[in-house]
């Protein structure tokens, strides 16, 4: 077995890390095993994964029934393309099981290894649509501010979080964004008597009108946007996106990598809303995290486009993974967890508990606002009136970690969103932590 040292010593020589950089990897987590929310690292310290992996861990760790359904898979087939003249059976069985599970308009998926690729499927179905549709020029995707979809070069263009621009630019053209519906700090302009919902609806409305409509291919949009802050949008906001979209004959691509799959306390978080899009982009926890996956499901409308275009015009798009038939085996069985244990409305419980604890936090003067929807859950530490960052979210991250919670922080935003098994006391837990870890930090 090796040590903490050696593995980190290598580490340092020969792994680069997402977002890497060697000032954020002084002292990190090596972990070894983990176990329904908890981590064990190798110096055998334990942790709430407080993000449940990165947002995807929805069954918990070490889950044998999922490890078995790779095993069986595997052991029978290792891989076959799924490219046009050839087909594997849990790749048929997934898409089956899928067909107008999140909303009765999807009947069809295409499935991807992530949630980039998804969204890279999706632009580029927005396009071979509106162009067998004769409108070629519609190719530009209005997303938002704080809006994540990925960091290839087309969906980093896409999320509108700038410092994952900033060494990679020029952006690829087409894409731009808008105000996120966020009642914290709304970034747009609010007219007298409007609601924040329908000012950051208007804006959206507006951008189409000055881009020009028949130069707008899609609206690209996260039900609640997760990595930007965990940003829930008001009631009113999706309803009226999907009419202005409609309006102008732009297509609603719904992000729901992060939100697919029960974790707002819905299985799909648009329908919260009655809102269905034409694309849904998914990835994370349709495996719970276990082997990658993701896909992208079209409106049979789409799907009838596609089917209908001449051979020499076909949807030329494609990834040696899209449907691989393991990863697939250990959806379907993950899909028949979280149905039959009831993880879904367990979300919506565990949720409402955890947002109830964070409501306590306000207690603090340096917490601006807690939020939350199901089991995704922030703490934005601001100033409440002026909303300037109190500058501590490291900070507290740093001390949640010394008392064995393990979260991400953006800036001054606190995200949380444990497994969806997560117990009554282990929610109470991961509160009690990030109290301790406040008060630690701001001597309060
Ligand atoms: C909403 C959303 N879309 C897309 C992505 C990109 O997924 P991946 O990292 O699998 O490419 C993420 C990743 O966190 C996400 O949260």
């Amino acid at each position: 077995m090796l040590d903490q040292t050696t593995l980190v010593e290598k580490d340092r020589k020969h792994l680069l890390h997402p977002l890497h950089h060697p000032s954020a990897h002084e002292a990190p987590l090596v972990i070894e095993s983990g176990h329904g929310v908890w981590l064990r690292t190798v110096d055998g310290k334990e942790y709430i994964d407080g993000l449940a992996g990165l947002w995807n861990v929805l069954v918990g760790h070490g889950n044998t029934e999922l490890a078995e359904a790779a095993r069986e898979q595997m052991t029978n087939l290792a891989y076959t393309s799924n490219y046009i003249g050839a087909a594997n059976i849990p790749a048929i069985e997934l898409a089956d099981r899928l067909a107008g599970f999140a909303y009765p308009n999807l009947n069809t998926t295409y499935f991807t290894s992530g949630g980039a690729e998804s969204n890279e499927s999706a632009f580029k179905t927005v396009r071979f649509y509106w162009k067998r549709q004769g409108r070629p020029n519609k190719v530009k995707i209005i997303a938002r501010q704080h809006g994540y979809h990925g960091v290839t070069l087309a969906t980093m263009s896409a999320t509108g979080l700038t410092a994952y621009w900033k060494m990679f630019e020029p952006r690829v053209p087409n894409f731009l964004h808008v105000p996120a519906p966020y009642p914290f700090r709304f970034e747009g302009d609010i007219k007298p008597g409007e609601t924040i919902g329908q000012a950051a609806a208007r804006a959206l409305e507006e951008a189409i009108v000055r881009e020009g409509a028949d130069t707008v291919g899609a609206f690209i949009a996260e039900p609640v946007q997760g990595a930007g802050g965990v940003i829930v949008p008001p009631d009113d906001y999706f309803p009226l996106v999907r009419e202005i979209c409609d309006r102008y004959d732009v297509l609603l691509i719904a992000d729901e990598v992060i939100t697919g799959f029960g974790r707002t306390g819905e299985w799909f978080a648009l329908d919260r809303w009655g809102v269905q899009p034409d694309i849904m982009s998914f990835a994370k926890g349709i495996t719970s995290g276990y082997l990658p996956l993701g896909g992208i499901q079209v409106s049979d409308e789409i799907h009838d486009v596609i089917l209908n275009a001449p051979p020499t015009e076909r949807w030329m798009h494609a990834y040696t993974y899209s449907g691989h038939p393991t990863c697939c085996a250990v959806a379907l069985k993950n899909l028949e967890i979280l149905e039959r244990d009831g993880l879904v409305e367990r979300a919506g419980q565990m949720g409402a508990r955890l947002l109830d604890g964070l409501k306590t936090l306000m207690e603090f003067p340096q917490v601006g606002e807690v939020r939350g929807l199901g089991l995704m859950g922030a703490v934005e530490f601001a100033d409440r009136e002026t909303k300037a960052p109190a500058g501590i979210g490291p900070k507290v991250q740093q001390a949640c970690l010394e008392r064995g919670l393990f979260i991400r922080a953006l800036g001054d935003i606190l995200e949380i969103a444990p497994p969806l098994i997560i117990s009554e006391a282990e929610v109470d837990q991961m509160v009690d932590i990030l109290a301790q870890a406040i008060i630690a930090v701001t001597g309060e």
